[in-house]
Formats: structure tokens, C-alpha cells, sequence
């Protein structure tokens, strides 16, 4: 798993004035939300002693306070008051929590899990959200499986006519498509194919056998794909979008949240049929993902079985995974479970250890060795 890469945490509707567990790379935070409406991200073990911050509450001052001596932390993660320590004493510098650069977007609460947002890649635009004429709808489950078989579940065209029945210009092999790099973490292909009257609702956009062009990206941030189909047709403009963002909780499990939008049927009652169409796909991917072996992997070695097309979009995922991976951004998970069998807590560094390293309580995940080459 890796650090300084920004993840969805929870969708804005869920965080609010009462502080939320939330799991992600395998250490625990809180999320809540300040009186003034701003949503923070705290690591959840206290300094003090260890409770969870989580099982606490919010106070009108924009702390969370911890459930055992209420110290109270603010969105920086500095305790400002401890409720039993002798009037004037001073607050320790130890006193403080991991924050983490928190942004909302797309309803969503992403948060940066690093010490260098600067260095993070920044979350992706995707100016359907939000724009007059597209409906948006939100789902999420989490899955029994690693993170990169979840992410697989959409990354490929060939997997489509096979496990969802989505057919090629009637067969199953997709048109030759080529991959490009958008910036340094991002890609996008596209395809055209012929394709028959569309099925159900969506028949009232497309009557007949026609062109239809479908594009294919990915993004590190919040490990998002996005699938755009011009779904009435090349040319006509009804568009169909998917966003899946992919967190991993641990490296055995992954939540997914999807945001499903439309430029077309944008009244209410066709949002049942809408969602149904993919969670038929949400079904049909989980199923396989939840089956794949091993439980845990990770990039493949140089001359891992690969072909082409399906793996031309996964041979560059793994591409960008190994260049973060060279940055001293992978968290090395044998290690980190050696400190977790020893009984140790460990957390994500934050952005405030590279200005001051010095009077943190807990020590950071230990990261993989970016020399140690691909593949461990
Ligand atoms: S354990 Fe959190 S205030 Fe004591
Ligand atoms: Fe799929």
C-alpha cells in the first residue's frame, strides 16, 4: 500500500459533528467534522494513552475530544486543552496527533495519507459533477479483496464481453486501442465500436445498431477509474459516466465507492434502472475479484505474464505503483506486521514530521526499501 496518495474516506453526508471511525492502509483514523463545517482527519490512537479519539465527541471549539481524559485535539492534531492537567500547566509538545490534508469533492472527503502533499498528485477534475444537466447517484460496499484485484475489476476492455455480456461489435474481441499518458498518474484510452439497440430504458436512447464511443481513465488519486460512454450514440451527447474510487482498508480489503451520473433520463424515477444496471457489474466484478489468489499481491516482476490488450492499461498501472514505489512511498507490510505481532502502534507520517520529526509518541510505518527493486 502507499503512502502521499490522497484516498476517499467516507462520503461528505457521513462525516459530521460526532467523530467517525474510518480505517484505511491498515492504521485507524477520525474523521469529523469542526462548528464551522470543515471536515478533519486525525490518526485515532491518542497520544496520551491510546484510546480512540473516535469513541469521544466533538465540541463546539473544533476539537474532537479523546473518550478517556478528554483531551481535546483541533484539526491540526495539537491538543489545546487537557481537563485534568493543573490550571496554567503548560500543554506538552508531545501533546499531538497525525493530521492529514483533508479536502471535500464530488461529495466525497478525501484525505492525503503522507507527510509531502506537495508531492502528492492532485485530485482529478471531473467537471460533470456538479454541471447543470447530469444526475448523480452514490454507492458504496467493501469488498473481500486486495485492492489491485478490485481496481482490475474495470480496467481492462476484454474482461467486459466475458463477465458482464457487454459484446464488441458482437464478439468478444474489443478494437485496437492504444494508452496514453495523461500527466505522470494518469491514463486514458478510448475505443468506437458498433453497437446494438441498447436494452431496458436505456433503449429509448439508442433505437438501433449504431456507433458508440467509450473512454477509459485512471487516476491515482483516490485509485479512480472512469468509464465515459457516449451511450445514445456517437455525436448525440447522452452520456453515461462511472467513477470508482478504490480505498484499501487493509491489503485483504477495499472499499468501494462509485458515483454513477447521466446526462440524459435526469428525472428521479429513472435512477432505480440506472443503479441496477451496475450493480449487476458491481456483482459480477466482486465475485471474481473476492475469489482472485493470492489474497495479498503486489507489483509483478519485469517479465510477469502480461498480454495484449487486456493488460495494456494494468502493465502502466503497475508502471506508476513502481515509480511511487521508488519514491520511498510503499509502506513495506512485513515489517509493519512484525511491529503489529510485537504489540506496536504505528501511523502514517503527516505533513507536521518533516517540519518538526522530533515529540511524536508513535513511530511511522516503515516504508519498503526503493532499492530493493520490483517485486518483494
Ligand atoms: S488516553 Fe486520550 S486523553 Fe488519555
Ligand atoms: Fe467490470
Amino acid at each position: 500500500m502507499f503512502m502521499n496518495v490522497w484516498y476517499t474516506a467516507a462520503f461528505s453526508k457521513e462525516v459530521e459533528q460526532s467523530p467517525k471511525h474510518v480505517r484505511m492502509l491498515g492504521r485507524d483514523f477520525v474523521l469529523f467534522r469542526d462548528a464551522a463545517g470543515a471536515a478533519h482527519c486525525l490518526s485515532n490512537v491518542c497520544c496520551h494513552r491510546g484510546a480512540p479519539l473516535s469513541q469521544g465527541r466533538c465540541h463546539e471549539d473544533g476539537t474532537v475530544a479523546c473518550c478517556q481524559h478528554g483531551w481535546r485535539f483541533d484539526g491540526n492534531g495539537r491538543c489545546i486543552l487537557m481537563p485534568g492537567a493543573a490550571a496554567g500547566a503548560a500543554i506538552p509538545a508531545a501533546a499531538r496527533v497525525d493530521a492529514y490534508p483533508v479536502e471535500e469533492r464530488y461529495g466525497l472527503v478525501w484525505v492525503m495519507l503522507g507527510d509531502d502533499p506537495a508531492a502528492a498528485a492532485p485530485i482529478p477534475e471531473f467537471p460533470e459533477w456538479g454541471a447543470e444537466g447530469w444526475r448523480w447517484l452514490e454507492y458504496e460496499e467493501t469488498w473481500d479483496a486486495n485492492y489491485h484485484w478490485a481496481k482490475f475489476s474495470n480496467l481492462d476492455y476484454v474482461h467486459l464481453p466475458i463477465v458482464h455480456g457487454q459484446l464488441w461489435n458482437g464478439g468478444t474481441r474489443p478494437p485496437a486501442h492504444e494508452v496514453e499518458y495523461l500527466d505522470d498518474t494518469s491514463l486514458a484510452s478510448g475505443i468506437y465500436v458498433k453497437t446494438k439497440r441498447a436494452k431496458g430504458l436505456w433503449s429509448m436512447l439508442r433505437k438501433a445498431e449504431t456507433e458508440v464511443r467509450s473512454r477509459l481513465r485512471f487516476y491515482l488519486s483516490g485509485l479512480t477509474i472512469k468509464v465515459d460512454v457516449e451511450i445514445g450514440g456517437a455525436g448525440t451527447g447522452m452520456r453515461f459516466i462511472a467513477l470508482d474510487m478504490s480505498t484499501p482498508i487493509d491489503e485483504r480489503t477495499t472499499t468501494m465507492r462509485f458515483l454513477f451520473g447521466r446526462n440524459f433520463l435526469t428525472r428521479a424515477f429513472a435512477d432505480k434502472g440506472h443503479l441496477n444496471r451496475n450493480l449487476k457489474n458491481i456483482r459480477e466484478d466482486r465475485a471474481i475479484a473476492e475469489a482472485q489468489l493470492p489474497k495479498v499481491t503486489d507489483i509483478p516482476e519485469p517479465g510477469a505474464l502480461m498480454t495484449d490488450p487486456e493488460d495494456k492499461m494494468v502493465k502502466e498501472y503497475w508502471a506508476i505503483l513502481a515509480k511511487l514505489r521508488a519514491k520511498g512511498w510503499q509502506i513495506d507490510q512485513q515489517a509493519a506486521s512484525l511491529a503489529e505481532q510485537r504489540g506496536e502502534y504505528q501511523v502514517i507520517p503527516s505533513p507536521a514530521r518533516r517540519v518538526d520529526p522530533s515529540n511524536w509518541v508513535y513511530a511511522v510505518v516503515p516504508r519498503t526499501d526503493p532499492g530493493a527493486g520490483v517485486g518483494r
